[in-house]
């Protein structure tokens, strides 16, 4: 029978009591009056669920830093049939506004939706209030629709989200846009006929940060402090402050006035050459690009929208495949993709696609064979439209057949911040090797 309490991961317990420079020794005296046996590594894994709390009791730690997840899938693959099955009505504003689908995604993960958009052309759709998760939103047919964004109706706040009649070109389904944290959207048919969309929604990265990593007090003072500002700016006169060095003094090496330089922190408008704060950062001994002001493309309620025709315009051969680009944003630089021509009729195992971020691939249209190869076994699928495939990252796959796909990415399973820190790390091959499964202690005599 399968456990239904968590299991102690070995490696990560090793881990842990390597943190609190303590032993498997030192942790057993500690227990003594609390278990009738002794913990060691042969039988960690076997531990009832009393005994993995006291022992994450006496390290301070919640039991999922020292207890195994469930582990990533390669892919998940579920067909138009079961998508259909997970269906649900959505009534807002007095009438039946949506019907929502779910797309496969591995547990835990934030999904993206399919939508059916229900509410009649003649009704000015009830906007949402947003949410914090970013999104890239499609319009994936087969009719327009309208998009609205705000309370008050403008170019930027209603629009019609299209659809590419030509069929020439019509594996570039549809227009698309990346929406930002708390942008408010509603849709509603432009015709008689249904609308749909893929709504793209993944994690939000700063999520934990604001809702449990500081506490109450850091949290309000964190928004009292860039109140006005720059949130860059702010962080940057932080970071000087932090690494004990006088902002006043910085100034000077950087041959800034101080006015200047406190007109920079403390005023958005205000702009200095970017080679002072290049200057500071080198100073200091920090990344200037963490802290350099960044231009976004975006308009004025904050998504930045991407016709089909642009689209159309970006179409290029790419590996076995023909893409085209959708939107995206330098804000969430893990939310990504493109659409996908395949032509290839060749019965061929192909695996020319691996990326460094997990993806969905939404088939939009056609017969293809979905190909993966894991280091157990190469599988091979059959896919047609409405079916959508879930990739994990660093997975050899390709397609082969003659059908269309929309592929989006995120960071759910790599992000970038992540990257940030592989590029970061020192040795980041020996890490690499030694990290999974490392049972070497921190150096103690055993
Ligand atoms: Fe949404």
């Amino acid at each position: 029978m399968e456990k239904s309490h968590a299991t102690i991961d070995k490696t990560k317990f090793n881990r842990w009591l390597n943190i609190r420079k303590t032993t498997l020794k030192e942790l057993n005296l500690k227990l003594k009056n609390k278990l009738n046996y002794q913990i060691t590594f042969g039988n960690c894994e076997k531990l009832d669920e009393y005994a993995i709390s006291i022992i994450s009791n006496c390290l301070d730690i919640s039991i999922t830093k020292i207890t195994k997840h469930r582990s990533v899938p390669i892919f998940i693959l579920k067909t138009k049939k079961e998508i259909d099955k997970t269906k649900r009505p959505i009534i807002k504003d007095g009438i039946h506004f949506y019907n929502y689908y779910t797309l496969p995604t591995p547990k835990g993960y934030v999904a993206p939706v399919l939508l059916d958009i229900m509410c009649p052309k003649e009704k000015l759709p009830k906007l949402n209030n947003g949410h914090l998760e970013p999104a890239i939103t499609i319009s994936m047919g087969p009719n327009d629709i309208y998009a609205r964004f705000s309370e008050k109706l403008n170019k930027d706040s209603w629009v019609k989200f299209k659809i590419n009649k030509d069929k020439k070109t019509n594996w570039v389904v549809g227009s698309s846009y990346y929406e930002p944290s708390f942008c408010k959207h509603s849709y509603s048919r432009a015709t008689n006929g249904l609308g749909r969309i893929i709504s793209y929604t993944t994690k939000s990265n700063i999520e934990s940060l604001l809702n449990d990593k500081l506490s109450e007090n850091s949290f309000k003072n964190l928004v009292k402090t860039n109140k006005g500002k720059n949130i860059n700016r702010t962080l940057l006169k932080l970071e000087i402050e932090s690494k004990g060095f006088s902002v006043k003094d910085l100034a000077k090496k950087a041959k800034l006035s101080i006015k200047k330089l406190n007109g920079y922190f403390n005023n958005t408008k205000y702009i200095i050459d970017k080679k002072h704060i290049i200057k500071i950062c080198n100073i200091i001994n920090s990344d200037p690009n963490l802290f350099l002001d960044k231009k976004q493309k975006e308009d004025k309620v904050g998504k930045l929208y991407f016709d089909f025709k642009e689209s159309i315009k970006s179409i290029r051969k790419f590996k076995s495949y023909q893409v085209a680009s959708i939107a995206n944003s330098k804000r969430f630089p893990d939310l990504s993709g493109y659409f996908m021509k395949v032509s290839n009729k060749k019965k061929l195992f192909l695996n020319d696609l691996f990326d460094s971020k997990c993806s969905h691939y939404f088939v939009t249209g056609g017969k293809l064979k979905l190909h993966i190869s894991s280091q157990e076994k190469k599988m091979s699928k059959n896919l047609e439209k409405g079916d959508c495939i879930w990739v994990s990252s660093f997975t050899y796959h390709g397609f082969t057949g003659q059908g269309s796909l929309l592929k989006i990415s995120d960071g759910q399973n790599i992000s970038y911040l992540d990257k940030e820190d592989l590029t970061n790390t020192y040795n980041i091959n020996g890490v690499l090797n030694r990290v999974r499964g490392d049972m070497q202690n921190w150096g103690h005599d055993e």
